[in-house]
């Protein structure tokens, strides 16, 4: 079952646009905006699987509460896209799944 998003953007602000790739194809979408908005307004309805039985997700909350939004950003695995704001260039990928600990990062915190 798909997750519907609450949220839409049905017509891109006019001003600065920046150029992102979901899934290897280009998008280009307001400046200043989040990604998970710039997926939405884009198009997008199916931001990751879920761990257990690998449904679609897709954001529900757009505020960092609900964590349906995770994708991959810039090979960074779960990220919360509704909490981070487009930047030129910015390679997202869905997220599979639950990442690997090991390309999260954590508890790599050695000078
Ligand atoms: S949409 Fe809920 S945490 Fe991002």
């Amino acid at each position: 079952m798909i997750t519907r998003p609450l949220f839409t953007i049905p017509d891109a602000p006019k001003g600065e646009t920046v150029t992102i790739t979901f899934e290897g194809q280009p998008m280009v979408v307001p400046d200043g905006i989040s990604v998970a908005a710039a997926l939405l307004a884009g198009g997008a309805r199916d931001f990751r699987s879920s761990v257990v039985g690998q449904a679609p997700r897709a954001p529900y909350c757009m505020m960092g509460v609900c964590f349906e939004c995770l994708v991959e950003i810039d090979g960074v695995p779960a990220r919360q896209s509704c909490l981070m704001p487009v930047r030129n260039g910015m390679q997202i990928k869905r997220q599979i799944g639950a990442p690997e600990l090991d390309d999260l990062n954590v508890g790599d915190h050695h000078e």
